[in-house]
């Protein structure tokens, strides 16, 4: 989801589907967690192109789906879905969501995650469910060791590029529980993410802000030497794969009835 307040970050549905078709391809389990009944209203923050929200259309739910980027609305609603533009740190839902589910979108929202939380708690009705998965603490920590340090090298200062929120499981559940909100489950789940292109192409995809620092004219050999920096540690050499060090903090929450 796009967050206005950080530094570039676009979403080419074109470009997504090529290089992070991945991400909602493994969200299932996330959707199995949320474990949605037929008939049920629910909210799907950070909708992305909606290939998730669709899964919730076929297991019979109403499904309202939001974005940052109007863009990949544009592509939610191709596929026939309720897809809104809406920033998640101002949402204005009252009462209406059996549930809200959020798959790899959180992390973007870094403004202010307590008036996500927030928006959240009043969408959902009493009873409702709040189940995502986001990164988390240490979530593609050497790529980002990797990245920042290109940066530096060249003087820029990382820390205003940086577009992600990764709070630790303590964090989070702080967060959800001062908001009203039961926690039933939260953990940090290391999972080493296979990548359907280079390390160049992950760049592009999801450290365009980062990148946004560096003189246009530098930034392929930027990429070229953090990919030169990860490949030891992330690229297989015998076929090339690329495996990126996701890190997911996973939870579900309720409100009180
Ligand atoms: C993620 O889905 O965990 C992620 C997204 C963007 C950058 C890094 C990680």
């Amino acid at each position: 989801m796009t967050e206005p307040a950080s530094p570039i970050q676009s979403w080419d549905p074109d470009r997504y589907a090529r290089n992070a078709r991945f991400v909602a391809d493994l969200g299932m389990p996330v959707v199995e967690l949320l474990d949605p009944a037929p008939g049920e209203r629910i909210l799907d923050l950070g909708c992305g192109d909606g290939a998730l929200t669709v899964k919730f259309v076929e297991m019979g739910c109403e499904v309202v789906g939001v974005d940052g980027s109007a863009e990949q609305i544009e592509a939610a609603r191709a596929l026939g879905l309720d897809a809104r533009v809406a920033d998640g740190q101002d949402l204005h839902f009252e009462a209406e969501f059996d549930a809200v589910f959020s798959n790899a979108a959180l992390h973007w929202m870094r403004r202010d995650p307590d008036a996500v939380i927030r928006g959240v708690v009043r969408a959902l009705k009493p009873g409702g469910r709040f189940v995502g998965e986001m990164g988390g603490s240490g979530n593609v920590g050497a790529i980002r060791a990797a990245l920042e340090a290109a940066l530096i090298r060249r003087d820029i200062d990382p820390a205003p590029l940086c577009p992600w929120y990764f709070p630790t499981p303590e964090d989070y559940k702080t967060r959800l529980e001062a908001a009203g909100l039961v926690v039933d489950r939260i953990e940090l789940i290391p999972r080493p993410t296979p990548l359907p292109t280079r390390m160049a192409d992950w760049l592009d995809t999801f450290g365009e802000s980062y990148l946004s620092g560096v003189p246009e004219a530098d930034r392929a050999a930027v990429k070229e030497e953090v990919s030169a920096a990860l490949a030891p540690a992330l690229r297989d050499a015998e076929t090339g794969q690329w495996t990126a060090d996701y890190v997911r903090l996973r939870f579900s929450a309720r409100l009180p009835e």
